[in-house]
């Protein structure tokens, strides 16, 4: 379980955390920029005076494998006792990684290719997200990239010891960023409510996080105020809570080739298929069903989802999610992302569909619904 801190100034908490673990030398792992324009820097420097630190800044976004074996090794030769994770999910995801990985014995490569189990604890992690989006501070998951493939690392020992979500680190977040890293978390929220894998504790962060970000979003994003923030990182928290339970499904499974061949942004492309599986899904029947629990069950949860958004079916639903992707410019069409042949779709189609995640979907999506859907949003 990791300890939660939440607040508007819940940053001050670090200090009974380094208390509490007693750390000398502490490994920092932060996305340079986000770590100087969030305040994160001001804020915690005074109180990292006196330990042994090294920073490790040195990756890009979306986390690739060259620059984790990166950040092992630096850990390695420095050794230490406790790992402060300040940024975006890439830098959060870095740093779950580097830490996992740096003390198991083998090459870091058989891990992420699930050739190997991770054995060994590794040290105490604290996480501080400075979006209100991917929620990896609450997940016992991580994105590592090998080329344009995507792979992920789960394991109990990924999960951090603590979290520190403090709203302020989001005050300065352009509204681009607000954007993309609020429908990733808006996305992960619903797709935890409908994934095969919920449970009743999943489905109650899902709802919650819903009814938090549905009426915040473009008020972060347009007018942003401190409620507004608050209420978005509150949100994402809890939305990464629930999928750490039920994980992804279909529009996470799609949107990584339009990460790693196109460069959408990874909020930016979970949200483009977002609309068009809501209607699939509230469309599930006995025949397309893929959920042990039955159509029932299936056809009143995604009843019950349509309803958190005000609406009264599937069509409905979409169209105000639609609604939302304009009113705070995420481009929906996409032609309009770089996706224009029909080889551009055939890519996403063999790289997005991914078995493992599509089988997280509450109705069966074959590779024609998948096309179909895709063509709807060119
Ligand atoms: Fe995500």
């Amino acid at each position: 379980m990791t300890k939660e801190f939440f607040g508007i100034g819940s940053h001050k908490e670090l200090q009974k955390v380094l208390l509490q673990e007693k750390p000398r030398k502490i490994f920092l792992v932060v996305g340079k920029e986000a770590y100087e324009k969030s305040g994160v820097q001001a804020a915690f420097s005074p109180m990292l005076k006196g330990f042994e630190v090294l920073e490790f800044s040195e990756f890009e976004e979306n986390p690739k494998i060259e620059d984790v074996q990166k950040g092992i090794a630096a850990f390695r030769s420095f050794q230490p006792d406790l790992v402060l994770a300040c940024g975006g999910g890439s830098a959060l995801d870095m740093a779950k990684s580097i830490n996992a990985l740096a003390v198991q014995e083998g090459d870091p490569l058989d891990f992420v290719l699930k050739k190997k189990e991770i054995t060994h604890q590794s040290k105490p992690l604290v996480a501080v997200p400075t979006t209100a989006g991917t929620g990896a501070e609450a997940t016992h998951f991580a994105v590592v990239y090998m080329g344009k493939i995507k792979y992920s690392l789960a394991h109990r020992f990924i999960l951090p010891t603590y979290s520190i979500v403090d709203p302020q680190f989001t005050f300065s977040l352009p509204a681009k960023i607000t954007a993309s890293t609020g429908m990733d978390a808006l996305a992960q929220a619903i797709e935890s409510f409908w994934s095969n894998k919920s449970t009743e504790e999943s489905k109650a962060y899902a709802r919650e996080a819903i009814l938090l970000i549905l009426p915040n979003l473009a008020a972060a994003v347009n007018t942003p105020t401190p409620e507004a923030r608050g209420a978005m990182s509150k949100g994402a928290h809890l939305a990464g809570k629930a999928i750490n339970i039920s994980f992804t499904t279909a529009c996470h499974a799609i949107s990584y080739p339009l990460t790693s061949y196109f460069g959408v942004p990874h909020g930016h492309a979970v949200a483009l298929t977002l609309p068009s599986m809501i209607l699939f899904n509230s469309e599930a029947d006995e025949q397309s069903l893929n959920d042990s629990r039955g159509v029932v069950y299936v056809k009143k949860a995604m009843a019950e989802l349509v309803n958190l958004f005000g609406a009264r079916d599937g069509r409905e639903a979409k169209e105000k999610l639609e609604q939302l992707m304009d009113e705070i410019h995420l481009e929906r069409r996409l032609s309009r992302l770089g996706v224009r042949a029909e080889e551009d779709v055939n890519l996403i189609v063999e790289n997005g569909f991914n078995p493992e995640r599509v089988k997280n979907n509450p109705r069966i999506l074959t590779i024609e619904a998948l096309r179909l859907i895709l063509k709807e949003i060119t």
